[in-house]
């Protein structure tokens, strides 16, 4: 089966290596060239992708990340006969439009926070009334969301998106009751009908130790993370299943992964989010788990033909922790070459995200998250312990 791979980042290069290990696969196609990429991966022309993965002879298109999916890569590769992993455009409004993922959790009875959606700056205004959390509508690579201790960061939060911090997304405005709470996120692969889903897994968006700093992309992931008992059947049968059901009657059937992030209030879980995609980096500790092949699995998503039965699991916690440029997620330095990615312990990988192979060989830093280390382990501790030796064994410049 000749597979095209969308995108080039760190989740890509989980994706890739994973796909690469397949009986199954004939040739690995891709987008974007990373080095952390299987060598003899071949990259696609420069036209349309859905046209040129038609002449390419590919069977299957998976896509990565959600930019593609919101503007219907899945659909154009469908229309030309290919099987695509991953939501029509349609469906994966549940992301790219945070008022459309509340509107349908409403009309559905998913329990979310309560909210408010605004095109009008005045009428948004009038709805602030204390703390609460303001989300740009549209994707805004998770930057888009503001978490208001008062009124006043509100009114600024209205402000600033209203007045174009991101572009189109922020034209409409969602304003949501200010939840606590420890956060988990749930992925589950979806044929539109019936779901297998992850480990529970845990994102660290902050920029520094201890939850501290800037919100980025993710600094790292681990799972499976511990969740109450009951969890993950409450998140199957009042949110997963309903989302299917739902998007199937409106029209719109999910197929891909349907990623539930939630906040785990006093009152119950609440869907903090959706997202139609594997979570950056959530995605590299999660495939490491998997203990079995991936290729079958998207194809059986994109057909609509998935088996139920449980998924197939490497024992233990898997943990990954971001390498990161010095400035991000501000403006980073590139270019500096990285050592030390030969020297790396059984039971760790490398996944690159934002590097670039220079003419010489060289591997530099190409961007702000430039390498996911991913370790397992018996427990956390001991996953955790292995990824930051592997961390300590490779340096760059402002590293
Ligand atoms: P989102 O992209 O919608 O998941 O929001 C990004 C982050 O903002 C989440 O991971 C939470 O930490 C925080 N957040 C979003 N919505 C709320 C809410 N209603 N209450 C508290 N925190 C929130
Ligand atoms: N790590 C969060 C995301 O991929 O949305």
């Amino acid at each position: 089966m000749n597979v095209l791979l969308v995108g080039g980042g760190g989740r890509e290069a989980a994706l890739a290596w994973r796909l690469a290990q397949s009986p199954l696969l004939g040739e690995l196609w891709g987008t974007h060239s990373n080095p952390g990429f299987p060598e003899n991966m071949r990259l696609l022309g420069e036209g349309a992708i859905a046209e040129e993965a038609e002449r390419a002879g590919v069977d299957l298109v998976v896509v990565g990340p959600e930019a593609p999916l919101a503007e219907g890569l899945v659909d154009s590769c469908e229309a030309r006969g290919m099987l695509a992993f991953g939501p029509s455009a349609a469906a994966a409004r549940l992301e790219a439009s945070k008022g459309f993922a509340k509107d349908f959790m409403h009309r559905h009875g998913i329990p979310t926070a309560d909210y408010s959606r605004h095109t009008e700056r005045g009428d948004a205004h009038a709805h602030v009334g204390g703390p609460c959390v303001v989300k740009a509508d549209g994707l805004a690579a998770g930057k888009g969301v503001y978490v208001c201790s008062s009124a006043e960061e509100a009114h600024q939060a209205v402000d600033a998106l209203f007045d174009g911090a991101f572009g189109a997304a922020g034209a409409a405005v969602v304003i949501e009751e200010l939840m606590e709470g420890p956060e988990v996120s749930i992925l589950a692969l979806c044929d539109g009908e019936r779901f297998l889903c992850l480990p529970p897994a845990q994102d660290h968006k902050r920029r520094f130790d201890g939850d501290k700093g800037p919100n980025t992309g993710g600094m790292g992931a681990y799972a499976p993370a511990p969740v109450p008992s009951g969890l993950l059947q409450m998140v199957e049968a009042d949110v997963i299943a309903p989302v299917l059901q739902g998007m199937a009657a409106e029209g719109h059937v999910f197929r891909g992964v349907l990623y539930v992030g939630l906040m785990l209030t006093p009152n119950g879980p609440r869907v903090l989010e959706f997202n139609c995609r594997f979570g950056d980096p959530e995605c590299q500790p999660l495939l490491m788990l998997l203990d079995e092949d991936l290729l079958p699995l998207l194809v059986q998503c994109a057909k609509g033909a998935l088996e139920q039965r449980e998924l197939t699991l490497r024992e233990g916690v898997s943990c990954c922790v971001v390498m990161a440029s010095g400035a991000y997620p501000g403006t980073v330095e590139k270019g500096h070459p990285i050592s030390g990615l030969d020297k790396l312990r059984e039971g760790v990988v490398v996944f690159q995200a934002g590097t670039r192979r220079r003419p010489d060989g060289a591997i530099v830093n190409n961007g702000g998250r430039v390498l996911g280390v991913t370790a397992l382990g018996q427990d956390f501790e001991e996953a955790r312990s292995r990824a930051y030796a592997a961390v300590n064994g490779i340096s760059w410049k402002g590293a």
